[in-house]
């Protein structure tokens, strides 16, 4: 792996939503091999931020970079990128009616041409690798939350993508369950040679496995730094963030805004 150039390069990004902009001059760089922790209450931007990596919504200013090349606009061309780019949205996304091993089966079908034998070797690999092999066939209904959510983990990574991407990997789970998904991401990681960008509103739950953490906030990018760094921060919007319950009863919008639009 001599590759430097980072996975992901984000330039003085703009999104915009349903005619208003969610976030803007958002500058990032993702280096391969890492695990960066997207921060931030709801409703701050984090999943429409995923949604520009995955070329689902077009920038609306700057550019955006995936596997070393800007985001194209074609249908075809996302459809290539994106198979290169592994996802866990928030809700697992199994199908019901099929076992575990079925589940993860599902991208190996439908975009190889893999003989089955292979892939039913494939799956029982990826089963493996989140823990899971016993449970190949058992149906969603019969696993735990955070048993399901490897069973998703593992489809995610059936076509060996190099990038990860997780929007919300604890939701629903309890401590436990947040503690084994949460290392699993780092294992995978680390022994796949990924890369993994985790968005979530769990700080502490995120933090211990990051290398990298950002926080966006109030339309923009308020920190970038290490997780350390982050602990230290004594900005007061971000000791709020870190201290607080962000999706409480008091507004996160503490600071003043600097422009008319709602965050
Ligand atoms: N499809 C959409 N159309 C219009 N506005 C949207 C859409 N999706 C999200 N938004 C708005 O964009 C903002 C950010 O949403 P989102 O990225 O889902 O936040 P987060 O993932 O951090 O909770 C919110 O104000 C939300 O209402
Ligand atoms: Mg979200």
């Amino acid at each position: 792996m001599t590759d430097a150039s980072p996975i992901v390069r984000l330039d003085q990004l703009r999104l915009d939503r349903g005619g208003r902009t969610v976030l803007r001059d958002i500058s990032l760089q993702v280096p391969r091999g890492s695990i960066v922790a997207v921060l931030g209450p709801s409703g701050s931007g984090k999943s429409t931020l995923l949604s520009a990596l995955t070329g689902e919504l077009p920038a609306a200013a700057g550019t955006v970079e995936v596997l070393g090349q800007p985001v194209p606009r074609s249908q075809r061309a996302l459809l290539e990128l994106r198979k290169g780019i592994g996802v866990l949205l928030q809700g697992n996304g199994l199908l019901t009616d099929l076992t575990a091993a079925e589940n993860v089966a599902l991208p190996l079908r439908m975009h190889t041409r893999l003989p089955a034998p292979v892939i039913r070797r494939l799956v029982q690999m990826k089963l493996h690798a989140v823990g899971l092999r016993a449970a190949a066939d058992a149906y969603p209904r019969e696993l735990s939350g955070g048993m399901a959510r490897r069973v998703a983990l593992a489809r995610a990574l059936a076509l060996d993508p190099p990038l990860m991407i997780y929007d919300e990997p604890l939701t629903g789970l309890d401590p436990i369950a947040s503690g084994v998904v949460m290392s699993l991401v780092r294992r995978l990681n680390d022994t796949l040679g990924l890369t993994s960008i985790v968005v979530t509103h769990h700080v502490h739950e995120t933090l211990p496995i990051a290398d990298h953490a950002v926080v966006i906030a109030n339309g923009g990018l308020v920190f970038s730094g290490t997780p350390a760094q982050l602990q230290a921060s004594t900005d007061p919007l971000i000791r709020q963030f870190l201290n607080g319950e962000p999706d409480g009863p008091i507004p996160f919008e503490s600071r003043a805004f600097t422009s008319g639009e709602a965050a």
